[in-house]
């Protein structure tokens, strides 16, 4: 077979997805994907609630998140990894800070289903500047016994929560009672949401969601950054047990002869980059309905609460059994996408001088997804206790 077929079925049949990773069903089990099974009966509470915290989404999977337990017994402090940022998609960090978000509400979820209420103190010493994260910590939780803990009943979905990155079924709506139940878990403090099922905005939202896909295609840097957080076949992913992972005979066969290659970007024009542009069409057009999040301002604090929000929103949809699919590349801040940027604002009705768009996500039916893979929870401690 010729590199270009081979290069023609990795490209069509595996690379989807909003960062294309498409995850392979796999009944084997495996360590990558054991935290989805829950943590051990008897252990630390502190560490047992952390078990939960992990399976957060985060964006590319990258898990960057640092927790260090050694001030008190009954408290722990959160800080950002800095060895795992995504400079190129996410300039400002603002991911990241959402990733730490759905963190902490996991956190705080884990703990209140034990019984414990939690006091979260984000940037107990100043929050990060706008454009970078630093060494200072993120949060500070404190824990105690409370009869007035509550039991978050979104809890219980934490361990069945997926990102699906498959196609929707385009025959099958999503009920407005559902999507209402999803945007109702969402209410956090000053935190707009907005959601749609109404066809004509729908269209429109396919429409820019594929064109900022097209147009991050064409940005070297954040076609790398993706690349080089794909993990293709298990051994890779077992090595690994972050990013987003890509399974199949065809590409885990033609990334060890070197042909499916991820130190350079597909040369413009070829058939891989004609086919990694369009490989995320049919998911943006399949879009059933769409929800986003907005702060006024885009201070970090508003970005933790929008991840703490959509946590929610995803684990409400679990809940209903909708897939609830995040794609982000319309509010990235790097310049090559500054026009999808200004043109999703122009189709949300927000101001880009005063709103921030935090999350924008597809809604819709589609087949079970398999679990991402989680690192070890002793390799996110920075010293054990
Ligand atoms: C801030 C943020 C942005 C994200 N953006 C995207 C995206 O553009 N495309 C995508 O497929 N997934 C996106 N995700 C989902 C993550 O890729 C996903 O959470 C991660 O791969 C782990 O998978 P899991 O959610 O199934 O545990 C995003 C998640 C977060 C928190």
């Amino acid at each position: 077979m010729q590199r270009r077929d081979f290069i023609r079925l990795v490209g069509g049949g595996l690379l989807v997805g909003a960062g294309f990773g498409q995850t392979g069903c796999t009944t084997v089990k495996v360590a990558s994907t054991e935290a989805w099974q829950g943590p051990a009966a008897k252990q630390d509470n502190r560490l047992r609630w952390l078990s939960y915290a992990l399976l957060a989404p985060n964006p590319h999977n990258i898990q960057p998140w640092l927790v260090d337990l050694r001030a008190q017994p009954d408290e722990l402090t959160l800080y950002v990894d800095k060895q795992r940022l995504l400079p190129a998609t996410d300039p400002y960090s603002r991911q990241i800070v959402i990733g730490h978000g759905t963190f902490i509400e996991l956190l705080v979820m884990a703990a209140g289903a034990d019984g414990f209420a939690s006091e979260v103190v984000l940037f107990p010493d100043g929050e990060f500047g706008a454009n970078a994260v630093d060494g200072r910590p993120l949060a500070r939780l404190t824990f105690r016994r409370s009869a007035q803990a509550v039991s978050d009943p979104l809890f219980a979905q934490v361990l069945l929560r997926r990102t699906n990155r498959m196609p929707f079924d385009v025959q099958r709506p999503v009920p407005k009672e559902k999507l209402d139940a999803i945007v109702l878990a969402a209410q956090r403090p000053a935190m707009q949401i907005g959601a749609t099922l109404e066809i004509g905005q729908v269209n429109k939202l396919r429409s820019r969601a594929a064109a900022a896909w097209m147009a991050e295609q064409q940005t070297d840097a954040a076609v790398m950054e993706t690349l080089q957080m794909l993990r293709v076949g298990q051994q890779e992913i077992e090595a690994h047990r972050d990013g987003l992972t890509v399974t199949g005979i065809v590409p885990e066969f033609a990334a060890a002869i070197g042909l499916f290659r991820r130190d350079a970007p597909p040369a413009p024009g070829s058939m891989a980059s004609e086919r990694m542009r369009d490989s995320v069409v049919p998911l943006a057009n399949s879009a059933m309905g769409w929800i986003w999040q907005v702060t006024r301002g885009n201070s970090r604090s508003q970005q933790v609460e929008a991840g703490r929000a959509f946590v929610r929103m995803q684990l409400a949809a679990t809940q209903c059994g909708v897939a609830l699919h995040p794609m982000s590349q319309a509010l990235q801040e790097y310049p090559e996408m500054r026009e999808q940027f200004l043109g999703l604002h122009r189709d949300l009705g927000t101001d880009p001088q005063r709103d921030t768009i935090q999350m924008l996500a597809r809604i819709g039916y589609a087949p079970d997804t398999a679990p991402a893979p989680r690192r070890k929870l002793s390799d996110l401690i920075r010293s054990a206790t």
